[in-house]
């Protein structure tokens, strides 16, 4: 027997978020410093598990940690092929973990012990062309994962997961270092993020939220996010901005809490649109927009063509789907307008989650 079988396997879970403020735009300093605060709603089975196994040779991918179809909610989660540049990119960011780890976790309590190298391997639940972004949601899952490995006790680190917002937030700072908006995926439902901190917004009184995913195009995106946040600079539109995204993020907050959903959609939908129209103006122009997000988003800007549900409240990431967010008492109701308006379109349907969790074992 190696050494390496008798360290626990940990498999982290953590999901993606959708931002209805969004992060776009960095700070000149370093470490995914945002150029405005966002606000996200963190979603719960459309994630990444991540799965780490202490090595005695280094840090090395290995995705045959997952041998079966492991499901989470019904859905499977497989591994990705990931570029070289995209492996590396997750390597480096589990050797910054494995780096930080053993001091954060004494200065939140947690006995930590040194751990020379990690195998380590990531299965999305959703669809490898699908769209969605699996970088807030995998570096979140990684940096949890290498703590938990990096812990003494994987139940003292579970529990202090549990009991300790300090703990929380100090992860969340970590992995932000790796993807910007992973760090609003530690935590749920509701994660506003400014500056270097990611924190839940407190006295949120809106109902649980489903998130319906029209998958617009499945192509690769041609301008990655790293490549839109340098580029929004270059627009016309920059001007205000930040100054725009604060205000947002102070009627969004707002309308969280007070329940105000009509507010919310009306906020967040122009949030969207400028988001988008700083691509569209930016030096050179590109956009993430597909004929079917326009079919889509046109439907959705005749607000009276649903004025029998609950409002909807619509946002577009970097990529061509269209999120519509609805209460989740009214998904029913929502589902089958959407079958019959979209005849075809594919969709995926989530709930607002409680954040990253993770276990031992397979
Ligand atoms: O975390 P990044 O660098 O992939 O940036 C994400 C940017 C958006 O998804 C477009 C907006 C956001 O706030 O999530």
């Amino acid at each position: 027997m190696n050494s390496n079988t008798k360290a626990p396997l940990i498999t982290a879970k953590a999901p993606s978020n959708i931002a209805l403020v969004k992060y776009m735009g960095k700070s000149a300093l370093d470490g995914n410093l945002p150029a405005n605060g966002s606000l996200s709603m963190t979603l719960n089975s459309l994630c990444t598990l991540a799965r780490v196994v202490e090595s005695q040779s280094g840090i090395e991918w290995n995705p045959s940690l997952f041998h079966g179809r492991e499901k989470v909610s019904g859905l499977s989660a497989v591994v990705p092929t990931l570029s070289e540049k995209g492996r590396e990119r997750i390597l480096r960011h589990a050797a910054r973990s494995l780096d930080a780890a053993p001091s954060l976790l004494s200065t939140c309590g947690v006995r930590a012990k040194t751990v020379r190298g990690v195998q380590i391997s990531a299965a999305n639940t959703f669809p490898a062309a699908s769209g969605i972004a699996s970088s807030a949601s995998s570096f979140a899952a990684v940096t949890w994962a290498v703590a938990a490995a990096s812990a003494e006790s994987f139940s003292e680190f579970h529990l202090a997961w549990q009991k300790t917002p300090a703990l929380r937030r100090a992860l969340a700072e970590l992995s932000r270092k790796g993807s910007g908006s992973s760090c609003r995926s530690m935590e749920g439902a509701w994660v506003r993020w400014e500056g270097e901190k990611a924190f839940p917004v407190e006295g949120v009184t809106l109902p649980s939220m489903t998130d319906f995913v029209l998958l617009a195009g499945k192509e690769e995106k041609e301008v990655s996010s790293s490549e839109a946040h340098q580029r929004v600079f270059s627009s016309p539109l920059w001007s205000g901005r930040v100054e725009r995204a604060t205000s947002r993020l102070a009627q969004v907050e707002s309308a969280l809490q007070k329940a105000d959903l009509q507010s919310l959609a009306a906020v967040v939908w122009e949030e969207s649109w400028e988001m988008h129209s700083l691509f569209h103006t930016s030096q050179p122009p590109f956009t993430y927009w597909l004929p079917r997000s326009l079919e889509v988003l046109k439907a959705f800007s005749k607000r009276d063509a649903f004025g029998d549900l609950p409002p909807p409240v619509v946002t577009m990431d970097a990529g061509p789907n269209v999120h519509v967010l609805v209460p989740t008492s009214s998904a029913d109701a929502w589902r089958a307008r959407i079958e019959s308006t979209f005849p075809g379109l594919e969709y995926l349907e989530d709930q607002c989650g409680s954040g990253a969790d993770g276990w031992t074992g397979g």
